[in-house]
């Protein structure tokens, strides 16, 4: 990232206020890739505005299926083609995002043409055997660089139903197959080793499928028709865990969060947060096209500790790197274990989170799946890296509330990738 996009934390004493969060961004990437194989115009209220979202978009554009911003608030209005797309003219570039370029693969496996899928340094970087491998039992031919990385040539055609057991647990993967399971000729099975998020699910059922799922196997059967909808995108609980935590920062703070994401398969944080220390109480719980949404009140009080593992890992994979940045100021400390993918992710976030906080003058010790983090720490501020990842760029945002003196964060600019509008949120609840 250009130094032009630097930015500079100061510490804090507290965090008040109230803070309107984006619409989650797993959920957007779902309902525009959906909406453009549906019968119909959908409208979507409070799309995410994260650049991830932005990149589905434009690969939808790309595929025939036209958009338009409604308003400035995140309305968004999404023309379907049906589930035959168009062939596109040019490569679909996903940019930073892995979740455009392995779920959309699995609709264009589908298709009766080949597309190319590109994307940014980082995802040039990022593993896609994982969804060639179920892709290519379904019949798709797919080329990729050497060691399965982007760009990725798929050529589409006609597909059979597949039983698959992949060994990573990934809802992106999930989703794939089960998009791609639309296609297929017959009954495709997904079955996860561990429970990852439903939103392929949920989404798909909104849309008129029938999907379902029985212990840890979700079903699709080929050849249905999805119809346009209309839907409130609730907002993003990965987003709003930097606010959450930075109130778990300082006793006495006190935010409030309307309309977030309370699906049960990532609310997890929630009751980490609350082990930890945090008040959390949830109010006006509403569902909006099978997803739970809330209203969250979080007042900082005690801030204990925490051991992630199993389940839980894949539970709160992307809000571990700002679990993480908080640990030091905790009377425990954190421990994470079984977290390899970590080191696959928009960055090796493993290896970010323990650069920047020893550049804080803490202690962490790093793991091959993991890293313990030793509660009771005192820190300063230092000059960091978003290593290009919006992720550590929002968690040491956070942890630098706490540190003694500045922090500045080089590529800060990486925020966007998920949530444009951080750091300004940040600063409006800050005292
Ligand atoms: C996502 C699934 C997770 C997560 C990513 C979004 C999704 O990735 O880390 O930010 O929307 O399905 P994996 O499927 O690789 O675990």
């Amino acid at each position: 990232m250009p130094d032009g996009s630097k930015v500079t934390v100061r510490p804090a004493r507290a965090v008040r206020g109230v803070v309107r969060i984006p619409g989650d961004k797993s959920i957007s990437h779902r309902y525009a890739m959906l909406a453009a194989i549906a019968e119909g115009t959908s409208r979507f209220q409070n799309f995410s505005a994260a650049r991830d979202c932005a990149s589905t978009l434009d690969c939808m554009r790309r595929l025939g299926s036209e958009w338009k911003r409604l308003d400035d608030d995140g309305a968004i209005e999404v023309r379907g083609v049906g589930r035959q797309l168009n062939p596109p003219t040019e490569m679909l570039d996903c940019g930073n995002s892995g979740s455009t370029m392995r779920m959309l693969s699995g609709i264009l496996a589908g298709q009766s043409f080949t597309s190319e899928l590109c994307g940014d340094e980082s995802l040039s970087r990022r593993p896609m055997a994982r969804i060639m491998t179920p892709l290519s039992e379904m019949g798709a031919k797919i080329e990729a660089a050497e060691g399965g990385r982007p760009p990725l040539k798929i050529h589409g055609g006609p597909l059979k139903a597949i039983h698959y057991r992949p060994e990573v647990a990934s809802a992106q993967v999930k989703s794939c197959v089960l998009f791609a399971g639309l296609f297929a000729e017959g009954e495709t099975v997904l079955e996860e080793p561990i429970r990852t998020r439903d939103h392929g699910e949920i989404a798909l059922r909104a849309f008129g499928a029938e999907v379902e799922r029985t212990g840890n196997a979700s079903r699709i059967v080929g050849g249905q028709r999805l119809r346009a909808i209309e839907a409130h995108v609730p907002g993003d609980l990965s987003s709003a865990a930097f606010f959450l935590c930075a109130a778990a920062l300082f006793p006495g703070s006190q935010i409030t969060l309307p309309g977030i994401l309370m699906n049960p398969t990532r609310a997890r944080l929630l009751e980490i947060l609350v082990q930890m220390g945090l008040k959390v109480s949830v109010a006006h719980l509403e569902e909006h096209q099978g997803e739970l949404v809330g209203t969250i009140e979080a007042h900082g009080t005690a801030w204990t500790g925490a051991v992630i593992a199993g389940a839980d890992t894949a539970a709160l994979i992307d809000e571990i790197p700002v679990l993480a940045a908080a640990a030091p100021y905790s009377e425990g400390g954190l421990e994470v274990r079984d977290a390899k993918e970590l080191r696959v992710k928009e960055s090796d976030r493993i290896a970010a989170v323990a650069a920047n906080l020893r550049k804080m003058g803490a202690e962490v010790e790093e793991r091959p799946d993991g890293m313990r983090i030793p509660g009771g720490q005192h820190l300063h501020g230092a000059e960091l890296d978003s290593f290009g990842d919006h992720r550590i760029a929002m968690a040491f945002a956070v942890c630098a509330l706490r540190a003694e003196g500045e922090t500045t964060i080089r590529g800060a600019d990486a925020a966007g990738v998920s949530y444009p509008m951080f750091f300004e949120e940040l600063r409006k609840i800050t005292e």
